[in-house]
């Protein structure tokens, strides 16, 4: 019977046919095979249905569950005993990792330091200025991935000075002209030393566009506006910020009032105008806390900030 009503669906193709059915909970299958005359043409099908038995089915579901016990336990043993060894091989590579991204978290800093001697100032302009450049960072919602590039670009951003000489760099006064000319090869030579490591190169666009104005007059590349690249114009805002608010041997520092004016007079001509308005906006608290803290403290903070966002743009 069930032969019969599968009969009406007869291919009309040459080839052969097999195809599974289901009879009252019984599986089966149906066999179609076509007979041809010896040029080609169709003379008929032949047609058989098996069906299954019962006991041989379940014996067969039976024999494919315990196979597939086997594999799974297989498996599963094999994965039990290779984990300690996956887990200890990555645990040696994060702590590889790690040490590596401390070692050079440290060359940053010892580079910074060693340019700050040379420069009539502390290593703390640097820590601060990192602090002042995350926190404005934050605020424009910096992609956190760029900042760690900004924080070595904070500690780097003179490097070049190492190659002025001392007559020029350590000068009491102003500079005249050709001295004031070659003041600004620092920035060329601080992108040649920062070659020198991989790492290091992540605070090329600081290093290269710190000089930089929003309105095109300053020196680097003489790029303008959104040209400079985001993380240059965040630093450049706070740089002047903490230089102006700072003693250094050759000036006093200005008061809080008299930096944020200045800061706001630059906006549109020597800031991004957006940044300068964000800095205002967060300066005061900011300037307290950093100034209310000892050395020690804004390096602790520092560095918290330094394990926060190299480990997400590591
Ligand atoms: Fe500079
Ligand atoms: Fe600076």
């Amino acid at each position: 019977m069930e032969v019969a009503r599968l009969a009406v669906e007869l291919p009309l193709d040459q080839d052969r046919h097999f195809r599974k059915f289901n009879s009252n909970g019984q599986g089966g299958l149906r066999v179609l095979v076509p007979f041809r005359e010896q040029d080609g043409t169709p003379a008929g099908y032949f047609e058989g249905a098996f069906l299954v038995d019962p006991e041989l089915a379940g014996r067969l579901r039976e024999d494919l569950a315990v196979t597939l016990l086997v594999a799974l336990a297989a498996v599963t043993l094999t994965t039990l005993c290779l984990y300690p060894i996956i887990l200890s091989l990555n645990r040696n590579v994060v702590r590889q990792s790690r040490d590596l991204l401390a070692g050079n978290i440290e060359l940053m800093e010892v580079v910074g330091t060693a340019i700050a001697k040379r420069d009539s100032m502390t290593s703390m302009h640097h820590f601060r200025v990192a602090t002042y450049a995350v926190r404005l960072a934050e605020e424009v919602g910096l992609d956190p991935a760029r900042m760690g590039d900004l924080i070595a670009g904070a500690f780097l951003h003179d490097v070049g000075k190492i190659g002025i000489s001392d007559n020029i760099l350590l000068k009491p006064g102003s500079l005249d002209a050709d001295e004031a000319e070659a003041m600004k090869r620092h920035v060329p030579l601080g992108v040649d030393i920062l070659r020198k490591s991989n790492w290091l190169m992540r605070a090329r666009d600081v290093v290269e566009y710190h000089h930089e104005k929003f309105d095109g007059s300053g020196y680097g590349k003489g790029l303008a506006g959104e040209r400079i690249p985001l993380i240059a114009r965040i630093f450049t805002v706070v740089d002047v910020f903490d230089a102006l608010t700072s003693k250094r041997s050759y000036k006093d520092a200005v008061s809080f009032g008299d930096a944020i004016t200045m800061i706001r007079d630059g906006a549109g001509s020597f800031f991004d105008p957006r940044l300068a308005e964000a800095f205002i906006r967060i300066a005061e608290p900011l300037y307290r806390e950093i100034r209310a803290a000892s050395d020690a403290e804004v390096e602790a903070r520092l560095r918290a900030l330094i394990d926060r966002y190299f480990a997400l743009s590591s």
